[in-house]
């Protein structure tokens, strides 16, 4: 590699590439495209340092619900032989110790500016080349842009009325602060029960003076069962790398294990239960896996939904809280299924008490707390909003892209995202997204589908380069049938009928409800992928 590639640039010199994000996915993207081929690439993120998801997400409780054996890079097997877990599911603290490990090992901390963000970029025809404008009023010009900015990077407060009035203080959990909030003798609220409230809460309990949480959607969890590795179970994951890596990628979540082939429905009854028993003990997402129906079948489904909901009701010693807790409207993991450490236990603690805000919806905000719809005030010090995020199109819309001849990206996705194979929107050459809408993404474990991406990114513009080819683009069409795909994929599953779900963009006001990810499985979609690839890149427009 020359040493003018690997350095960082600015000014008004023309940039090989820019990556924007410094989490798994930019930090891999941007050491593809440097040390893979060579380019000059500049990165950018927001953040003070490299991490992403986790940079930002240090609520109590913040932890990967991904085992650590799969949640990491695998795209060499060295990297996986020389870091070691601590815990069956790594802590934020961990994981970011991780990421700047891999980030001094690739040396590419010195490529990235952080602090730094993108608030507009647009595409020049006559120089094909984007303009990149950041916050710092610093333009940045490449013939590449790579987004890796994350499906879940920003942050949804609810626009509840009076919150500026609150005299207390106030956190979303994935801006969480890096110097950590004492709770100690505070009155806590917690707005949001998803995967993120499930894990925070039993923490926040834990000295918070009293905590309430307020329920809107009452959700299904499984145990994690979390502990510290073994010393074999590490030498085993030394021994076996490469093995768990092509588990990890053929599998349709890439997941290090399969899901069963049993049929839930053709299951007799006692063998099911005492399976789910089994599954529920052992914990983790690999509850989800069953039985193969779970996702498909609405009855089988709701076998595995009934045996959650029975578990709450033995957990939870308060029958009115237990019932609240179990009345979920939606099939099991039909939204993202969370994975608890002693979540359903929390309620059962004299300091936290649940309020359900479905029926009686929160009305405002005042001075002094929360206040309901039926007026019941409750007094508080602090509110954590587990509200989520504006997911998978929020961090790509606030980029502010803009394409050919002006072309919104706003605009191209007024009804919802649209684009061809998550990758590219036709109006926009040279422009690809990092797990965007469209693909797997967020309905895989996500290092799998990040790899996949940025190793498709980096091949596709070492094709360009190699054949003298400029740009590379999609068009209206490949949109439009990839757009069909990824309908029919989610319309194959039960997730459609998870109405509230983030997925489905549900969670953000007025935000199209359009189902997001693509639910046709990794393996499937890697295959389509390489099969475009072979074909010349067929769905994209290469132009000399
Ligand atoms: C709390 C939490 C737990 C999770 N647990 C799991 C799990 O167990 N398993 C799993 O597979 N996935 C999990 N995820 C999903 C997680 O987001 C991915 O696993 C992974 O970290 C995504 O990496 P990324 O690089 O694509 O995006 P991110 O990690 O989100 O990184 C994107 C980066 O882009 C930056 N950025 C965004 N916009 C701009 C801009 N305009 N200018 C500059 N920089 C910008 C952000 O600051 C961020 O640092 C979790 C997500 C959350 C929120
Ligand atoms: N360890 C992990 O793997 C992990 C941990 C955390 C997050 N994540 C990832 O991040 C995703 C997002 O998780 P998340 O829990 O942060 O967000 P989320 O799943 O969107 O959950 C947000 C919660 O806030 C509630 N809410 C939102 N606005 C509200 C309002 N105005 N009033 C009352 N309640 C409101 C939602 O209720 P409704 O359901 O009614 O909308 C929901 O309970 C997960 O699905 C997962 O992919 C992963």
């Amino acid at each position: 590699m020359t040493e003018h590639a690997r350095t960082s640039v600015s000014g008004t010199e023309v940039l090989d590439a820019i990556v924007i994000g410094a989490g798994f996915a930019g930090m891999y993207q941007l050491y593809r495209l440097r040390d893979g081929l060579g380019l000059k690439v500049q990165g950018l993120e927001a953040g003070g340092g490299v991490g992403g998801t986790w940079y930002w997400n240090r609520y109590p409780g913040a932890r990967c619900d991904t085992e650590s054996h799969a949640y990491w890079y695998t795209f060499t097997t060295d990297l996986m032989k020389e870091w070691q877990w601590s815990e069956r599911y790594p802590g934020h603290v961990e994981i970011v110790r991780y990421l700047n490990f891999v980030a001094d090992k690739l040396d590419i901390k010195r490529c990235f500016r952080f602090n730094t963000r993108v608030v507009g970029a647009t595409y020049d025809a006559a120089a094909n080349v984007w303009r990149v404008r950041t916050d710092n009023g610093d333009e940045l010009s490449a013939t590449y842009l790579v987004t890796a900015v994350g499906c879940l990077s920003t942050a949804n407060v609810p626009k509840i009325p009076g919150l500026e009035s609150f005299k207390g203080k106030w956190f979303h959990t994935g801006q969480w602060p890096h110097e950590g909030v004492d709770f100690t003798g505070k009155r806590v609220a917690q707005i949001g029960t998803g995967s993120t409230g499930i894990q925070s809460a039993p923490v926040i309990a834990e000295t918070a003076a009293h905590l309430t949480v307020f329920q809107r959607t009452a959700n299904y969890s499984v145990p994690a069962s979390n502990a510290p590795l073994s010393d074999s179970f590490r030498e085993y994951v030394k021994n076996n790398a490469e093995l768990i890596r092509q588990n990890m990628r053929a599998s349709a979540n890439g997941q290090p294990f399969f899901n069963s082939d049993r049929l839930a429905l053709e299951t007799p009854e006692e063998d099911r239960q005492a399976l789910y028993e089994v599954a529920w003990r052992r914990g983790g997402l690999q509850f989800r896996g069953t039985f193969q129906d779970l996702l498909a079948n609405k009855a089988a489904n709701d076998t595995a939904a009934e045996f959650i909901k029975n578990k709450i009701r033995a957990i939870v010693k308060d029958p009115k809280t237990a019932e609240l807790l179990a009345d979920i409207d939606h099939p099991y993991a039909a939204k993202r299924p969370p994975i608890d450490s002693g979540y359903f236990e929390t309620f059962n603690r004299d300091n936290v008490s649940l309020v359900d805000v479905r029926n009686n919806p929160i009305e405002a905000i005042t001075p002094d707390g929360i206040r309901l719809r039926d007026g019941t005030e409750h007094k508080l010090d602090i509110i954590v909003f587990a509200t989520g995020f504006d997911a998978m199109t929020g961090p790509l819309l606030r980029l502010n892209i803009r394409g050919r001849d002006g072309l919104e990206l706003a605009k191209v996705w007024e009804g919802g995202p649209r684009n061809y194979l998550g990758l590219q929107v036709a109006g926009f050459p040279n422009l690809f997204t990092v797990t965007g809408p469209g693909s797997p993404s967020v309905l895989c474990n996500m290092p799998v589908c990040i790899e996949q991406h940025v190793e498709f990114i980096a091949d596709a513009i070492a094709h360009m380069r190699k054949n003298g080819l400029k740009t590379m683009e999609t068009t209206e069409a490949e949109m439009e049938k990839w757009v069909a795909e990824v309908n029919r994929a989610a319309n194959a599953t039960l997730l459609p009928q998870a109405t509230h779900s983030w997925y489905l963009g549900a969670n953000v006001p007025g935000k199209p409800r359009v189902f997001m990810p693509y639910a046709g499985g990794m393996q499937n979609y890697r295959k389509i992928c390489e099969n475009v690839a072979a074909n010349n890149y067929q769905g994209f427009v290469l132009s000399a």
